[in-house]
């Protein structure tokens, strides 16, 4: 029998200020983005910005829907699009911060699980590391440096 044990590097940011200014700008878009999401049901709005090696960003929001599980996070609408305008793009950063109108989001939004695996598959696909910020509405900014480093033992196409 082995033992491991799995880690990996987080950078933590007080705060935006600490950020280089092409990150500030990413997570600014991402903070725009936010206001058009549409979240009638959670309150809790969430905005995306992803940079891609052309030098393009491409946003999205959180998209709900009256049949719950037929909505979609904001980091999905934002890879996804971005799948669909750069085929072959690599993406470099995915920037994603959250808000509610029910109380102050002082910790950095984490993507959820379905978020992660879509991610992965973008991350596989182009055989770079995608980078994460993450950031709530204030306080802290965390960074991740890929994203199958908060998906360890991921599923992706090598399985298939
Ligand atoms: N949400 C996101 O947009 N991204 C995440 O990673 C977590 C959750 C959205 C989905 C739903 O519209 C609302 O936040 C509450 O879960």
């Amino acid at each position: 029998m082995q033992k491991r044990k799995l880690s990996f590097e987080l950078t933590i940011f007080a705060g935006l200020a600490e950020l280089s200014k092409e990150d500030q700008t990413l997570m600014s878009k991402a903070v725009a983005a936010r206001k058009n999401a549409y979240a009638p049901y959670s309150n809790f709005q969430v905005g995306a910005a992803v940079f891609m090696e052309n030098g393009k960003t491409i946003i999205g929001s959180n998209q709900e829907n009256a049949s719950y599980p037929s909505g979609l996070c904001a980091e999905r609408v934002a890879v996804f699009q971005a799948g669909a305008l750069y085929p072959g793009i690599p993406i470099k950063t995915v920037a994603i911060t959250a808000t509610s109108r029910n109380h102050v989001v002082d910790s950095p939004a984490a993507p959820c699980g379905n978020c992660r695996q879509a991610i992965l598959e973008y991350e596989t696909k182009q055989q770079k590391p995608i980078r994460l910020l993450l950031m709530g509405e204030t306080g802290k900014v965390l960074q991740c440096n890929s994203i199958a480093d908060i998906l360890p033992l991921g599923f992706d196409s090598s399985f298939l």
